[in-house]
């Protein structure tokens, strides 16, 4: 019997490492190993790391502590660390942490294999090169295997948009877009092997521009082409930036039907002041005026945002003004963070706000977002809303999936499987999810 390796992967930070860890996954493959739940049998440990905020990467080193005792135990353990922690620090890492056999970064994962073969003969393996070669491409001949009922498919990579605080496009490197018949061509693959709602991945999604027929496509037009594929019941994309926002893909929100009415659309800051020192290239009025155009093009949409408090030199007048937008938009989600000093970004070496400032107003600002969140939530007892069912829940005989509007919605009925997208009628909306009764399977 061939000699079946076991590989356990660790996924933090955004979508777009999960979507990447399930590559890794599949790349490994090819050099024998399956994937296990479980460090403690694992021939290989990957941790695919975020470098997002200071917190994040220093999570990766304490992690990597916690294996020690594991490869004492079993020396054949080898140990790598992917994603945008092993873009930054590269080298640096297997300084600080001699136990790591391999760094790869988010755009070279491809290359694993060759990597693999190099640390099982017991070299250090480092490779953080930008690609040469397209990794998405090396990926093609994968195995078949059937898929749950959602899925991540990453059309665009990187930034170019240097925001003063973020290390994306240091990390992820310079903006690109997938063709949009590679992109189809996974689609109709994933809708083969069983999905049937699929979330189109960038950190600039929007800014998405693949070569396709008749020149460059937007996002909106790779989404009136996925609009097509039978069998493939519901589109969602992220992470928006508002100048990306077109009037076709706004226009799509509102004549698209698989498209979902959700949309997250960062804004960081209320404030112009600070919305220029973050290099933002919006203003408070323009996304204002924005979130309008989208809300006549789809009333019903539920938008959700990201927020920056305590970014250098933000006042409280600043932060006012943070608060004021986000009464004025009415937030249906948000994820909100306190400023974290990236080393290398414009921010970092700019006047700092105290901690104690950072996380009051943080404080004042997740009651509002809260509160929004909670309305929005319970604004759906008494709807009849779409739900694409994923998985058992913890009750017996329950089944949990999404809404449209992404809410997590359970219901009791047996004659609902993992992948039946029914009609809910909302009855009751809980601390974190809604319950309701099947209307039509
Ligand atoms: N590309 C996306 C999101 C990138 S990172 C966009 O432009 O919206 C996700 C979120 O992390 C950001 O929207 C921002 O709110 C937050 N973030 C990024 N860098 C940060 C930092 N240095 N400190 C705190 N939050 C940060
Ligand atoms: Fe980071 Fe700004 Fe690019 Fe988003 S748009 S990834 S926040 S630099
Ligand atoms: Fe983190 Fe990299 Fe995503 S820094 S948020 S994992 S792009």
């Amino acid at each position: 019997m061939a000699d079946v390796k076991k590989l356990y992967i660790k996924t933090y930070g955004c979508q777009m490492n999960v979507y990447d860890s399930e590559r890794m996954a599949e790349a490994m493959g090819g050099a024998g190993y399956v994937t296990t739940e479980d460090a403690a049998e694992a021939d290989m440990i990957l941790l695919n790391t975020c470098h997002i905020r200071e917190k994040a990467a220093e999570k990766v080193y304490s992690e990597l502590g916690r294996f020690r005792a594991l490869k004492e135990e079993k020396p054949d353990l080898k140990i790598g660390v992917a994603g945008c922690v092993a873009q930054a620090e590269g080298q640096e890492i297997m300084r600080r942490q001699p136990l790591v056999d391999l760094v790869v970064g988010p755009q070279s994962y491809h290359r694993l294999p060759q990597m693999e073969a190099r640390v099982r003969e017991g070299e250090k393996a480092l490779d953080t090169d930008f690609p040469l070669d397209d990794k998405f491409d090396t990926l093609r001949q994968r195995p078949k295997a059937k898929r749950g009922p959602t899925a991540f498919l990453t059309v665009q990579e990187g930034c170019d948009k240097f925001c003063a605080f973020c290390v994306v496009p240091y990390t992820r490197g310079a903006e690109a877009s997938r063709p949009a018949a590679r992109v189809l061509e996974e689609a109709r693959d994933l809708v083969e092997r069983g999905v049937r709602e699929i979330t189109l991945l960038g950190q600039n999604v929007n800014a998405y521009h693949g070569a396709g027929e008749g020149g460059d496509w937007s996002l909106a037009r790779l989404i009136w082409a996925l609009n097509d594929i039978d069998g493939l019941e519901r589109i969602r994309f992220t992470t928006s930036h508002p100048n990306d926002m077109d009037d076709d893909l706004i226009a799509a929100h509102g004549e698209c039907a698989k498209l979902m009415p959700y949309l997250h659309l960062p804004v960081q800051s209320g404030s112009d002041r600070i919305l220029k020192r973050m290099n933002r290239s919006h203003t408070d009025e323009s996304y204002l005026r924005l979130i309008e155009r989208i809300r006549a093009a789809r009333p019903d949409i539920l938008i959700s945002g990201d927020f920056i408090v305590g970014f250098p030199e933000e006042t409280e007048e600043d932060f006012q003004a943070t608060m004021d937008l986000i009464e004025a938009v009415n937030y249906g989600y948000a994820f909100s963070f306190k400023y974290s000093t990236r080393p290398g970004t414009p921010a970092a070496e700019r006047p700092q706000v105290a901690e104690d400032v950072k996380s009051e107003r943080l404080q004042r600002l997740q009651a509002l977002i809260t509160r929004q969140q909670r309305a929005a939530q319970d604004a759906m007892v008494g709807r009849t809303v779409g739900v694409l069912f994923e998985k058992p829940g913890r009750m017996a005989g329950q089944m949990v999936g999404k809404s449209d509007y992404l809410h997590a919605v359970h219901v009791t009925d047996d004659r609902v499987q993992p992948g039946d997208l029914a009609q809910v009628e909302i009855l009751e909306s809980g601390p974190n999810s809604l319950s309701g009764r099947l209307v039509s399977v």
